[in-house]
């Protein structure tokens, strides 16, 4: 799936179908939390009746004790009136408190699911999704669902609130007149509704345009190496500012939408108030409507139009929220392509003979990487694979360490089909050397702990010797107590190669992969860490893809991958006899490399080189 399909995927509107469910979903978030839910939905509701009351209050103030001049009336309102603020300043208080609580929790909680079942997912999930998408479900969509079930319940169930006591409070004072009031609640709701449509399909465009221009951004800045050395900035620069260009538009048409809405709001609630100020001048005069009164329902008109104002806000961010939601969810419910079968178990040990049989492998779809591939590999064997790009050398052993399993046919170890066992049981005992090395913040030590937590000190100066990390390790200040930097950026790839090695060494495999994983050290090193590793392959049935064909000479058996399929095999010797494929390859290596040799030479010696 490319890129711009998963960021159109944010496009929430084809999904509210499901939202009822995800709805669901949501509020189970919460219902481990039910008391704190509990806790700030009566504290808010308290805080708004108190709001209603205080209104209602001041109209009796007016009305009863100051237009009354009846001072004795004023002082015991006055005093209920300070004595219920000092509550209300508490409800306040403690619904803040619990909301901010009850956000932290839910973000963990989310956070913590994510994260265990990242761990879980298959490698394949990885390739598929785009770093990016990962981390944004991470961060922003779990901060969005955080905030619905806090300050989105909040504002809900105070808005509510808001409107249901202060109708019921217009009613108490003046009935007729607060159903002239109500009258005008359809027209406002219809307002609100339609500006909502339109500014929300502005909003869509906008986020989806913003997405693009970020994603433009991550792959330009990612990229910047092959950007500049290709020379595409000016190329770039034409596309990212054509995207900039039409996030302007759009958004400004938004922006113009969302100004036009909360006048034309605020003009309609004049009008009720308008017409009220009116209706009850005529009843003041004829006895019907006190001061105080025409006062608090006033009051109340503004009290009942702000939550639905807001109602688009309230909305809009619900639904932002609920398709965070269901991204989140997705996440959580995508099944890794590579799990345990029921009753898989740890056979304590998976040395013996592996045996690929009929094994048909494709990646996403067809046509199959591997087709009816078999290849029998005795324990304790070295077999080493070559070939060309994109022949299936990785592919062999992405299947063999179970980071994705056969379509058909099936691949035996000890004479079992793998998937009997479990995967941390096959995992766990397979070292792999990648080409392109991960290495996690924090010191040398602790990254060649990594696969080995209770690995003593001089065990991990022993593997460090073995693959001849040892030396350039001393050489730095503070030598296996030096930091690596973020993905281990602060040392060279040949460095980063080294160490990976070392780590692998150290978790004492019993299956040894290595797949270019010495392709950027130096002939010399590379030499030192042949004989090194000689001692631990002997123990180990290894599988070691290299382009360069001298790291391989001495496997037991040499296979050169082709399309999927075994071209030639043998030994160094036996394929050199053969003249094939492999003789054809190792030649060109070695004339390509005497031929550097020479130009060094006849540099140094300022002549022409021979072989121009
Ligand atoms: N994650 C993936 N998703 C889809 N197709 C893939 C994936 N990885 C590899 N392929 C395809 O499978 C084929 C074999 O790739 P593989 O990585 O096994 O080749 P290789 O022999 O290791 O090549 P190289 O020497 O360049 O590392 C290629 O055609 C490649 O396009
Ligand atoms: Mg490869």
């Amino acid at each position: 799936m490319s890129l711009n399909n998963y960021y159109e995927e944010e496009d929430f509107e084809q999904q509210t179908r499901l939202n009822r469910n995800v709805l669901r979903r949501i509020i189970s978030l919460a219902r481990p939390h039910w008391r704190w839910v509990l806790g700030f939905l009566v504290l808010v509701t308290a805080s708004t009746l108190f709001d209603s009351y205080f209104t209602y209050l001041s109209k009796r103030i007016l009305d009863e004790g100051i237009i009354q001049q009846n001072t004795p009336v004023v002082i015991k309102l006055l005093t209920i009136y300070g004595g219920l603020i000092v509550i209300q300043a508490s409800c306040v208080f403690g619904f803040i408190y619990l909301v901010g609580v009850l956000g932290e929790r839910i973000r963990y909680d989310l956070r913590q699911q994510m994260f265990i079942h990242l761990q879980e997912l298959s490698l394949s999930y990885y390739s598929r999704t785009p770093v990016g998408w990962i981390m944004a479900r991470v961060t922003s969509d779990t901060e969005r669902v955080a905030e619905l079930i806090t300050w989105g319940t909040l504002d809900a169930t105070w808005g509510a609130m808001s409107l249901i006591t202060s109708m019921i409070f217009m009613l108490i004072i003046n009935w007729k007149l607060a159903l002239i009031v109500f009258a005008t609640l359809p027209i406002l709701v219809y307002i609100g509704i339609e500006f909502r449509k339109r500014i929300l399909s502005q909003f869509r465009m906008v986020r989806k345009l913003n997405s693009k221009i970020t994603a433009s951004f991550n792959e330009n800045i990612t990229g910047v190496r092959v950007v500049k050395a290709l020379v595409r900035e000016r190329e770039n620069m034409r596309e990212f500012s054509q995207l900039t260009g039409d996030m302007y538009a759009t958004a400004f048409r938004a922006a113009w939408l969302s100004a036009l809405f909360l006048p034309v709001v605020q003009l309609i609630s004049a009008l009720a108030v308008a017409i009220v100020l009116y209706l009850s001048g005529i009843q003041v005069n004829s006895g019907g409507m006190s001061v105080g009164g025409i006062h608090a329902f006033v009051s109340y008109i503004t009290f009942m139009m702000w939550p639905i104002q807001d109602l688009a806000r309230v909305f809009a961010e619900m639904q932002h929220a609920i398709a965070s939601a269901e991204r989140i969810f997705s996440l959580i419910d995508s099944h890794p392509d590579v799990a345990d079968r029921s009753g898989a178990y740890d056979p304590g040990s998976i040395r013996g003979d592996i045996e690929f049989d009929h094994v048909t492998f494709y990646y996403d779809s067809d046509p199959p990487v591997l087709e009816n591939f078999n290849l029998e590999v005795r324990r304790g064997e070295t077999i080493a694979l070559v070939g060309p790009t994109g022949g299936g050398k990785t592919t062999i052993v992405n299947l063999l360490c179970r980071f994705y399993e056969p379509k058909r046919g099936s691949i035996r170890i000890g004479g079992r089909d793998y998937r009997d066992f479990s995967l941390h049981s096959i995992q766990s005992r397979i070292g792999v050397v990648l080409q392109t090395p991960h290495l996690f913040s924090g010191t040398i030590r602790e990254n060649l702990r990594y696969g080995r937590l209770n690995a003593t000190d001089e065990e991990i100066e022993t593997a460090a010797k073995l693959v001849g990390a040892h030396e350039f390790i001393m050489r730095f200040e503070k030598g296996y107590d030096e930091q690596v930097g973020e993905g281990g950026n602060l040392l060279s790839v040949g460095q980063k190669q080294l160490i990976s090695l070392a780590r692998a060494v150290l978790a004492k495999p019993e299956i040894f992969v290595m797949d270019e994983a010495t392709s950027s050290v130096d002939t010399l090193t590379e030499a030192l860490i042949q004989k090194g590793i000689a001692v631990l392959l002997k123990d180990c049935t290894s599988f070691i893809i290299a382009h360069r064909l001298s790291t391989i000479k001495r496997a037991d058996r040499i296979l050169v991958i082709e399309n999927g399929k075994i071209a030639e095999m043998g030994t160094h010797a036996d394929l050199l006899r053969q003249r094939g494929k492999y003789y054809q390859l190792y030649t060109r290596q070695f004339r390509h490399q005497m031929e550097q040799t020479l130009g060094a030479f006849d540099e140094l010696s300022g002549m022409q080189p021979l072989s121009s």
